[in-house]
């Protein structure tokens, strides 16, 4: 139907006849001539229409609406040079048309301009409903041609370190993640259900007990859980799994992998090795495992040089096994008034919306003068001001903000503060400078936390993370020391997201059937969910390791893009629902009936 993409036209090719299709992407009447701008997937090119070569032709061309498709015939020709357009990759030339074949009409109202010539910004909920129209707009497809080129640069990269592709089942059991899981009723078995996988792990473990050594999955997941911004319930993983691998040396592997998608999507060279961050120091420096390290302002603890002060909030903190933590902000006290800090103020705000009852503040004036306020005001001697300019490093003019009370509240409102201050404070380096793309490996998490509700341990990333063997002693010692071990587990940060998470396994059944006893699991139900990992495990499970990457928070951070919704060719929203296919839907009765399912939304109507 064509014999060249309209992109690809040059100006060695004038005088050539041409057969082209696209669609308008807009029509201009200038005195007469009629100008087409004809877009493809490789671009655009302008198409001239001359009354001069018929009347039949230039009346098609006078009722075109944009977004019909069309088939051109024509010859190239150099436009002339006051209408040359530097920034086209076609912009010198274009194409006479002698024939204009429509291949098929706009039959209704666009809801939006497609134009390349037009990008402003449209309602997201009107462009999710009519996303094949969003999808021919330049964002959206240069952001699904870089999610290929990622994907298509770590299939290369892993195939020639010798990894092999391997499907594994979306209907299967549950595989546990931390998230709830999307059910599929079975019709064939009455009243048993499939979950859709969360992740690959078991399969990608059971993989490597078959044998094979090194593999790798373009894997989609499922995960019913609060969506945000960087989360969507059907997510894409690079999902990896080796045999007879150290940490170090899939890390290492893994930092390679991620080096030649940078260099090959972007051009950009990055520093190897990234640096990395134990969890404890990272939540002792940052107040998460997922610090955005671009900027400073790291979370101090002071629990040393106030502990004795008169300020209850503070020493009653400590003394009940909690914090005083606090953040410098340089030149604070020019760009946050005491309003924003104190209760109704945005920033006070955000330390509650962090669970904080309260967010003590003090001001460092002139001569290094400590200016305490409110409720702080006269409780600090001079000694405890000195030892606290000097632990904070804080100089004239900036402002400290203190969080006091139980470690986790404290960690999680000064790290929200934190990145708060550091978005409206332009601290933050634009990501496409080179210097700031921050990797940070995050190490030796807890093998456990607390569920509060159910009060019970509850894995950290998953059940399968093999232990640090020094944390857990010889084997007698393994159920009293679990609880308090480290895992080796890794995640990978990039500029404060978590862009992939992995770790060495657990390849002994008897340390795996311990680690399901200390989450609450007993026998019955270890052999009723996970029966035949242990058995597997049982029949000459080799030592290994891997590590998922989320494909579309990568694909997020390469683009320069705020959600992974921008970098997935159909997500879903908020309330995960598909607006241009309006699923979930209601589905007939007859057809529960045939899957032995009630529905109890109806019944109640
Ligand atoms: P984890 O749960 O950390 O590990 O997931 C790996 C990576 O997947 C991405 N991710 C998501 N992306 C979009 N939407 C979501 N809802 C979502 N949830 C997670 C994150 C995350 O780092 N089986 C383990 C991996 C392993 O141990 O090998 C796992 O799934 O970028």
């Amino acid at each position: 139907m064509r014999s060249d993409g309209c992109g690809e036209l040059r100006a060695k090719q004038i005088s050539s006849n041409v057969q082209l299709c696209g669609w308008v992407d807009r029509c201009r009447d200038h005195g007469g001539v009629i100008f087409i701008d004809l877009r493809d997937q490789s671009g655009t090119i302008q198409i001239t229409i001359d009354p001069e070569r018929g009347k039949e032709l230039f009346t098609t061309a006078e009722s075109l609406k944009n977004e019909t498709v069309l088939q051109i015939v024509g010859t190239i020709r150099a436009r002339p040079k006051e209408s040359i357009n530097e920034k086209l990759s076609t912009g010198e030339i274009e194409v006479l048309a002698t024939q204009i074949t429509i291949l098929n009409e706009v039959k209704s109202t666009l809801p939006f301009t497609v134009s390349i010539h037009d990008d402003e910004p449209v309602k997201e909920e009107l462009r999710l409903r009519h996303r094949y129209l969003d999808l021919r707009r330049e964002r959206m497809k240069q952001n699904l041609r870089l999610r290929h080129n990622t994907i298509k640069t770590a299939r290369r990269f892993l195939e020639e370190e010798d990894f092999i592709e391997v499907e594994t089942p979306v209907l299967t059991r549950s595989t546990p993640e931390g998230a709830r899981d999307y059910l599929v009723p079975s019709r064939v078995c009455e009243g048993e259900w499939f979950a859709l996988p969360q992740s690959p792990q078991l399969f990608k473990q059971l993989l490597m007990v078959g044998g094979l050594e090194r593999y790798y999955q373009v894997a989609r997941c499922f995960r019913d859980e609060d969506l945000r911004s960087d989360r969507q319930p059907e997510f894409t993983q690079l999902d990896l799994e080796m045999s007879f691998m150290s940490q170090e040396e899939i890390i290492e592997l893994n930092e390679k992998l991620i080096a030649k998608i940078w260099k090959e999507v972007k051009g950009i060279e990055l520093k190897l090795p990234f640096p990395n961050l134990s969890w404890q120091e990272a939540m002792d420096r940052y107040g998460t495992d997922r610090p955005d390290t671009r900027y400073g302002m790291e979370l101090i603890a002071v629990n040393e040089i106030v502990k004795d002060m008169g300020f209850k909030v503070f020493s009653g903190a400590i003394a009940s096994g909690g914090s005083v933590k606090c953040i410098t902000v340089k030149n604070g006290n020019n760009s946050l008034s005491n309003v924003r800090i104190k209760p109704g103020g945005d920033v006070f705000t955000e330390a509650q919306k962090a669970g904080a009852g309260g967010l003590a503040f003090i001001r460092v004036r002139e001569n290094n003068q400590i200016d305490t306020i409110g409720a702080i005001k006269d409780s600090l001697n001079n000694k405890q001001k000195q030892d606290l300019l000097e632990k904070t490093n804080a100089k004239e003019g900036d402002l400290i903000l203190f969080g006091a009370g139980e470690t986790e509240i404290v960690n999680k409102a000064l790290d929200r503060i934190r990145q708060y201050l550091a978005r409206e404070l332009g601290l933050i380096p634009d990501s496409y400078d080179n210097k700031s793309w921050n990797f940070l490996w995050i190490t030796d998490f807890p093998m456990f936390e607390v569920n509060d509700e159910e009060k019970r341990l509850e894995a950290l990333h998953h059940p399968f993370c093999a232990p640090n063997n020094q944390d857990i002693g010889i084997k007698e010692e393994w159920q009293k020391n679990l609880p308090q071990a480290r895992a080796k587990a890794y995640d990978l940060v990039l500029n404060g997201l978590e862009i992939g998470g992995g770790s060495l396994r657990i390849h002994n059944s008897e340390l795996q059937k311990e680690v399901f006893q200390s989450i609450g699991l007993n026998s019955n139900e270890i052999e009723e969910k996970f029966g035949f990992l242990i058995e597997a495990l049982e029949m000459g499970a080799p030592p290994h390791g891997g590590i998922a990457f989320g494909i579309d928070r990568i694909v997020m951070l390469l683009a320069g893009e705020e959600s992974i919704r921008d970098t997935i060719a159909f997500p879903k929203t908020q309330q995960a629902r598909c607006l241009m296919t309006q699923a979930p839907a209601v589905v007939s009765e007859n057809q529960l009936n045939e899957l032995h399912v009630a529905n109890t939304c109806i019944e109640e109507e």
